[in-house]
This record gives structure tokens, sequence and C-alpha cells, in this order.
């Protein structure tokens, strides 16, 4: 792309200003801009300028999840049937490490953070852990691919090499990454980082499978004969993996997805709850449950939506190929964005200074025509880190690790 190409694709979307400095740069910087420009799918910028859209939701109705009783009495039964999958080898596990962790505030990826106290413990030491009891329990070594953005990639996977990928097999662990979007101040135009780079962000979790396919691994997926694919979340450091009993709930009830939910803790907890949306399963935000249906009863007469997801699901393989090219909706989300002021010196800011654009993984659920939501107890499975201090924090987590006899 030249430098008059670069311009028009920009201005069709009010975004010249990205080539301010161009005459400043040097000929490789000159470069590196165009293809960014090139690479870079700006009509997201379009959907803030004309303002902020909510997709409006369809009708919500109750989708009951397998509790905890169900699951205690049916155990055997589901882990013989997830053992039996996982040691044919049809199981594997994504790891969502794309995002910018920019609540918890280190510039290195999430991950990486030390949670330990007299030892160190790293947030993916705990995730590999949690994994290797189920290689151990089924003497079988499972896929894990790892998501990362341009953002974080080569930190991590310097990190994992140099970890010894916390005794994980190495042959067994596949990084990708995933795309990057570009971010906005609130009028939607976009922030430069540099005099010659526009300032981007990962573009959410929802486009892993397409990133998966753009990096050929499903190739990897369908040579090893996976059928199933466990994504979780990088913060969650309490998660069960390719947990058996749940593969073989979702398989015995031939369900497209399963989610992992926990028992909401109130009626206003911030967590989204499972629900159908129109008859198919879905997720309602907290933010968009009306206090009608907080206080909606199910026929047992107990709170209809009551069961929040934790970021935690086995995907059918087969499904996912076929909903991988419908579209997703797009979130805008406020977040710090550091930028170049108008004398060109770097900004961090210390609160939301703009949009990133996202696709969510949640979006997918309703893309899909049946989902079994697995109740989980939530202090065994559920200690995320998003914040610092406070509430789903480094210190709620360090409390839940020491209950269950992690030691830190
Ligand atoms: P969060 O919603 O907590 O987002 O991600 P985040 O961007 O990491 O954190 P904040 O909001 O800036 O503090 C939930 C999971 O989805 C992954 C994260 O790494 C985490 O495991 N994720 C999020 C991605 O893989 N890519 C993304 O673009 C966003």
């Amino acid at each position: 792309m030249n430098y008059n190409e670069a311009l028009e694709k920009l201005s069709k979307c009010g975004q010249e200003h990205a080539l301010k400095y161009y005459d400043e740069l040097s000929d490789s910087e000159k470069l590196e801009l165009l293809a960014q420009i090139e690479a870079t799918d700006f009509s997201v910028t379009l959907t803030c300028q004309n303002g902020k859209e909510e997709s409006k939701k369809g009708e919500i109705s109750p989708l009951a999840a397998m509790q905890l009783d169900e699951i205690e009495s049916r155990r055997d039964e589901f882990k013989t049937a997830g053992v039996e999958a996982i040691k044919a080898g049809k199981v594997g596990a994504v790891l969502l490490a794309g995002g910018m962790g920019t609540r918890l505030g280190s510039d290195n990826p999430k991950g990486m953070y030390n949670i330990g106290i007299t030892k160190d413990v790293y947030i993916f030491e705990r995730i590999i852990s949690n994994l290797l009891d189920v290689v151990r329990e089924t003497s079988t070594w499972i896929h894990l691919f790892i998501m990362t953005s341009d953002k974080n990639h080569e930190a991590t996977t310097k990190f994992f090499d140099e970890k010894n990928y916390f005794g994980y097999n190495k042959e067994y662990i596949t990084f990708f990454m995933q795309e990057m979007a570009p971010a906005t101040d609130y009028n939607g135009k976009v922030y430069m980082e540099e005099k010659g780079k526009i300032a981007t962000s990962p573009n959410g979790n929802g486009g892993w499978f397409i990133s998966m396919a753009k990096w050929g691994v499903l190739d990897i997926i369908k040579k090893a004969g996976i059928e199933w694919l466990n994504i979780f979340a990088v913060d969650n450091v309490l998660q069960r993996i390719a947990d058996p009993v749940f593969v073989g709930a979702t398989i015995i009830n031939n369900a497209a997805v399963g989610s992992k939910v926990v028992r909401k803790a109130a009626r206003d907890e911030k967590v989204g709850v499972m629900c159908l949306e129109d008859g198919r399963p879905s997720i309602v935000e907290y933010y968009e449950l009306t206090d009608e249906l907080m206080d909606a009863k199910d026929a047992n007469g107990d709170p209809a939506y009551n069961f929040g997801v934790i970021l935690n699901y086995l995907f059918r393989v087969a499904d996912l190929e076929e909903i991988m090219n419908k579209n997703m909706p797009l979130h805008i989300v406020e977040k710090k964005i550091p930028y170049i002021d108008e004398n060109a010196n770097l900004v961090k800011p210390e609160s939301p200074n703009g949009y990133k654009f996202e696709t969510l993984v949640l979006d997918m659920i309703h893309l899909l025509d049946s989902c079994l939501p697995f109740e989980v107890v939530r202090n065994r499975e559920f200690a995320p880190i998003k914040n610092k201090t406070g509430v789903d924090s480094v210190e709620t987590a360090r409390e839940l690790l020491k209950e269950n006899g992690v030691e830190l």
C-alpha cells in the first residue's frame, strides 16, 4: 500500500490524522505504518462515531443448570465417559491469554504475575499445575493451545520457555496469536502510540477459533482427532481444566457446548447468567438483568437466573466450524489506552480514556443450538484475578488458594 492508498483508506473512516507525522518517519518506519494501515480494519471505529448502539436482547427465559446433587449422583458415569474421551485424545484445552489485563496494572502478561507469598507462584504455573492433575489422572498428555496477542506473544512464549513449561510436555503446547483492533478516543478517532504506530488493542476473546484457523492450528486439531475444546480464562487460578466429569456430562448430554457455572452469591452479583434468548442458549449480562428477571422463580421456586458463567466452556469442534464465519456483535469497551499527545509525548492514562472494540466468547454460545450449564462449587473452582486489591483480586484469590490447600 502506498501513501495515497493509505490516505484514501483512512479518509473513509475519518482517520487521516494517523499520517500526521509521516514525513518525519524513517523509510522503514514509513513502510511499517503503511503496512499497519493496510492490515487494520478501521470500519469498527465507525460503530462508535455513529453512536454507541447496544444490540437488543431477545426474549429471555430460564435455562436449567445441571446442579451439584445430580452431578454427584452421576459422577462415576460422567467421569468414565470423560476419561475415555481424554484418553482417546478427543479433548484439547485453549488458554485465552491475549488480554491486556489493564485492571491488574502490570506491564507483563497477566499469567506472569507472581501471586506467591513465601515462594514464587505464577498464574501460568497454577494453570499448568491444574491441568497436570488431569494428565496424571488419565496418563494422557492433553494438547494445550495458548492464545496470545501482538502485545504479549514474545514475553509469554519466552516466559514459558524459561520456566521449562512448568513441567508440561512442550510437544503438546501450541501458541497462536489473536488479531488486533484499533483503539480510539471517545470520538472514535484512533490514538497513535508512536509517531509511526497506531494504538491497537487485542480484539476481544471472541475471535479465538477464527484465529486458530488463521494460524493453521486447526490442522493440528484435525490431525490429532480433537473433537472438544475446553477454553478458559487466564485469570481463574482455581479452575479445573479438561475436568473429566464436566467433559463426560457434556458428551452424554449431547450438548454443543458445556458451560461451567457457579451459583450466584447475591441476586445482583455482577456476573453474566445463563438463560435462553428467543429459545436459544445465551448469557444475560448483569446490567441487562431487570428486577423482574432477578426475582423470577423456576418450577421448584428457586431463582430462575441463578447461575453465573466463569469463562470455562467445552465446545464441540464440529459445531465451532459451522458457526465460525457467522457475525458476532461488536462490543465497545472503555479502556486505558496509552497514546502520544499533541507534543508527541507518550501518555499512560490512569483512568479510561477511550474505546477498544471486542467480540466476546460468550456471544458464541447464542450461535449454538444447545448448551449444558454445569454447576461447580464456587470456592473450589472460581478464584478470578482481575484487580490488585478488593473484589476478584490477588488478595481474594490468595485466600481461596489457601482454603484449597495450595501453598503460596
Ligand atoms: P478480561 O475480560 O478480564 O479482559 O478477559 P482483559 O483485557 O484481560 O483484562 P482488563 O479488562 O484489561 O483488566 C477475560 C479473558 O479473556 C482473555 C483474557 O486474557 C482473559 O483470559 N482475553 C481478553 C483475550 O484472550 N483476548 C482479548 O482480546 C481479551
